[in-house]
């Protein structure tokens, strides 16, 4: 559930609003594209997460930890933390913005494939919760790093549990020729060597093995899998306080079968805890934020080809919502405005970028929209404005935060004089 819905405008007729703002209200002050996320959709959806693990888990120490990835907006970051939210980060610049927002490090966790000798410092130095090392010679590195600090850092070794799941094969990432994470068979013999540093205090074990994932088979196998090696590496006597077990729970799109609730996800989790005595991390990303976010843009023209096309050209594109470029991914699209009933038309929806790729749709039903309208893309607020560009010189996007019959800029959409101030011709002479 969210918090966009239809409710009558000024003149009466049904349009989108967000929680008590209307999204045409927003598009006017501040200009499209603009990316609007509801506040007490964010709330939802964190709480209807923590709660589903808590009552399947009553009394169990639980550290959910917001994937910053999927939308790293501070007053995003800050409204989750804010309710208990830690945070999943994977890089410094993702660390920094987490406690810019107010996560305390005690509840941020660092992973990430390829970290730096200073992006690892950088995180010893702050003292986060749980460093997930990928790799043996990451481990190295960091055991090297902390010793010269004198420092004990808390870590996490990231498995590859060689199960893949996800929406897309590019976010698919447990399987043993990912590139993610050390593999099932080393893990053991890693978490003695870390065990028997002096510089390293190895905490736990971590999996994730893709996003948008809507079957929760493939998750549950990897989980015996975890739990399996966690019983293992306690029988070797090592100690592990804590299972992380990653993010990945898909959402509806509207174009496939619901996902699994997040109340079946936590169910399926406490079957396989169950009587196993360990504290557990979480990092949700899209199933927090997707459902919370819209983006909206403004039609330009619409051009009728002679052949007969039809092409809405709107003043988003690639470089603001890249999701259907890269994964071909599906978002709703709708006029803001309710149509009054005449028939549908298809349309292919395209932004002005200079490629093909620049296409959000092929013949996608939808009321008549004119020259100069509204259109809302729904679901937008999970890997939405993170990974948005300048490409063709666009400016990045705005971002608003709506609470109630309030909203705030939380993002300006930059100057082009700022753009372009980053910049400078070298004078050679
Ligand atoms: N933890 C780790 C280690 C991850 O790599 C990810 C996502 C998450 C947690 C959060 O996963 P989530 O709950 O959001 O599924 N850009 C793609 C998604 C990439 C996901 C990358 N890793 C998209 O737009 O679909």
């Amino acid at each position: 559930m969210n918090h966009f819905e239809d409710r009558p405008g000024p003149t009466g007729a049904l349009e989108l609003w967000c929680e008590g703002v209307r999204l045409a209200d927003i598009a006017d002050a501040v200009g499209t594209p603009v990316y609007v996320y509801s506040t007490a959709t964010l709330e939802r959806h964190f709480t209807v997460f923590r709660d589903a693990l808590q009552s399947a888990m009553p009394g169990r120490d639980l550290l959910i930890a917001f994937a910053v990835k999927a939308n790293p907006n501070l007053a995003v970051i800050r409204t989750l933390s804010d309710l208990g939210a830690g945070a999943d980060t994977v890089s410094e610049g993702e660390i920094r913005r987490a406690l810019a927002a107010g996560v305390p490090p005690q509840r941020i966790v660092f992973s990430g494939v390829g970290k730096t000798d200073a992006e690892l410092a950088y995180a010893m130095d702050i003292g986060v919760a749980e460093i997930n090392v990928e790799a043996e010679a990451e481990l190295d590195r960091l055991a090297k790093i902390a010793a010269a600090k004198g420092v004990r850092p808390a870590i996490a070794f990231r498995v590859n549990p060689d199960v893949g799941a996800g929406g897309h094969a590019k976010i698919s990432t447990g399987k043993a020729e990912s590139k993610f994470g050390v593999s099932f068979s080393e893990a053991r013999r890693l978490y003695a060597k870390a065990s028997a540093h002096p510089a390293l205090r190895p905490i736990g074990v971590a999996c994730h093995i893709g996003s948008q994932i809507s079957d929760l088979a493939p998750m549950e196998a990897a989980f015996i899998k975890m739990r399996a090696l966690v019983e293992q590496l306690r029988a070797d006597g090592l100690s592990v306080e804590r299972l992380d077990l990653g993010g990945g729970l898909g959402v509806p799109y509207h174009d496939t079968p619901a996902p699994p609730t997040p109340a079946q996800y936590a169910a399926m989790v406490a079957r396989v805890v169950d009587g196993l005595d360990i504290a557990l991390a979480f990092e949700p990303g899209r199933v927090i934020v997707a459902n919370a976010g819209v983006l909206i843009a403004r039609t330009v023209h619409v051009h009728h080809r002679a052949e007969g096309r039809r092409f809405l050209v709107v003043d988003a594109a690639m470089n603001d919502l890249l999701r259907p470029t890269l994964y071909e991914a599906y978002h709703a699209i709708r006029p803001v405005r309710v149509g009054n009933g005449a028939p549908e038309e298809a349309y292919d929806v395209v932004g002005p970028i200079c490629e093909t790729g620049d296409t959000f749709a092929r013949d996608r039903m939808m009321p008549p929209v004119g020259e100069g309208e509204l259109v809302a893309f729904l679901s937008a607020g999970a890997y939405g404005a993170s990974m948005g560009s300048e490409y063709n010189a666009r400016p990045l996007a705005p971002e608003v935060l709506v609470r109630g019959d309030r909203y705030a800029v939380v993002r300006r959409r930059p100057t082009y004089e700022e753009m372009l101030s980053r910049e400078q011709a070298p004078d050679w002479s």
